[in-house]
């Protein structure tokens, strides 16, 4: 699907199962970030003529389209940042160090990135909060019982990804924001695996706070977005200070800052990008979510099946509802298989994928991933699979 968008494809023999970790990116984002560098560079907020009133126009209707993207109320809860690790620091240093005090439980799983887990364990070494882990169970998913028991009267916050990154399980977001909703505690869901993919509807599934990043959905490095519901946007406190966010300031240190979004983006922001990402979501919104989903579930599952003809190989989230597979070659390091496979142009990821409590839960310290997306296809499944046939020999032979 919509593979003679992607340049690289041109380019070069890759077959690029690594989506998980970023997306190739589309000739339409590549032209918006070089249009901005070769006709009308501006910074933003900033200029009165022709080309910077243009930047500011194209970088402030971003705001727009990540609101309707997402839907949630208002352009105002949208803040822009380097991606999904900034977004979860200035939320968890910027709203949650004030909001939480010693003993409030703040709850999550183990299966987290390390940037929805290490944010809240350092607020827990500066202000005693106490960081608690939903159970898995046999699929490595939380499930909603696990999640209900879970829950003390210290929880006041719950703080999940949408979909897991390593297991690729879809958590059932919905039911879980309005537990939360109902219940006074806060839920903020790490969507950097799901708004690429999935349609995430911020009021509908009563969501506080969003976090999600521009590279693994089509878009550039370096741009993010956290969005905040707005009536707690005006208790969180900037985590930078400095050009662009301020009113006024003066030398008896009396400082005012700009509304909310501007107060949380200081500095020259990554204005390319932004244009890039407001381009990127166009271009998905194009396509249809439903369709990039329904097509990646037709892929994994005859990736699963193909998969499980091959005796040497365990697969350890045959049943999630997403595009990403993890699985061993008996005998063989996970790296090697990543190896070997990179000599047919196949762009896997190996290791712990940056999740790594979860392995005392799922008992083997590293997997290979195959992560999907809508431009990949059966075809080079097939290359895939017909390449894992021989691994187990080709390594035996090197033994
Ligand atoms: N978080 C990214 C991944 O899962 C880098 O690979």
């Amino acid at each position: 699907m919509k593979r003679e968008d992607f340049p690289i494809f041109f380019n070069k023999d890759i077959i690029y199962f690594d989506n998980a970790a970023t997306t190739l990116k589309p000739q339409c984002v590549i032209d918006a970030m070089n249009d901005y560098y070769q006709y009308y560079t501006a910074n933003i907020h900033r200029g009165v003529y022709d080309s910077a009133i243009l930047t500011d126009y194209l970088y402030d209707s971003t705001r727009f389209v990540v609101r309707d993207f997402v839907n949630c109320s208002s352009a105002k809860e949208i803040i822009f940042t380097s991606g999904t690790t900034h977004s979860i620091n200035l939320l968890v240093f910027g709203f949650m160090k004030n909001y939480l005090h010693e003993g409030d439980e703040v709850l999550l799983s183990k299966a987290e990135h390390a940037s929805n887990i290490l944010p809240w364990i350092r607020l827990a070494e500066d202000i005693g909060i106490v960081v608690r882990f939903i159970p898995l169970d046999a699929n490595y998913s939380i499930g909603y019982d696990n999640f209900l028991s879970s829950i003390t009267p210290r929880t006041k916050v719950v703080s999940l990804a949408h979909i897991t990154n390593v297991v690729g399980d879809v958590r059932d977001v919905q039911k879980i924001g309005n537990y939360c909703r109902h219940h006074n505690i806060l839920f903020h869901v790490d969507g950097a695996q799901s708004v690429p993919h999935i349609s995430v509807d911020f009021i509908h599934d009563n969501i506080d706070f969003l976090s999600f990043s521009g590279h693994k959905m089509c878009g550039p490095t370096g741009v993010g977005v956290l969005v905040v519901r707005e009536d707690l946007l005006q208790q969180m406190i900037p985590i930078f200070y400095g050009g662009g966010m301020n009113e006024s300031f003066d030398s008896a240190g009396k400082y005012k800052l700009k509304d909310v979004p501007a107060r949380f983006e200081a500095g020259t922001p990554a204005i390319a990008e932004v244009l890039g990402l407001q381009r990127a979501i166009l271009y998905l919104k194009s396509i249809g979510l439903e369709n990039i989903h329904n097509y990646e579930i037709r892929l994994k599952k005859y990736l699963v099946e193909s998969l499980s003809t091959i005796p040497s190989i365990t697969i350890y989230n045959k049943d999630s509802d997403s595009g990403i597979v993890i699985f061993n070659v008996a005998g063989v390091s996970s790296m090697d298989v990543a190896k070997y496979l990179n000599s047919y142009n196949i762009c896997v990821r190996s290791g712990n994928h940056c999740s790594k409590m979860l392995k005392e839960d799922l008992e083997v310290l590293s997997t290979v991933r195959v992560s999907l997306y809508f431009y990949n296809t059966f075809e080079e499944i097939d290359v895939l699979v017909a390449a894992l046939q021989k691994c187990q020999d080709v390594f035996k032979i090197v033994e």
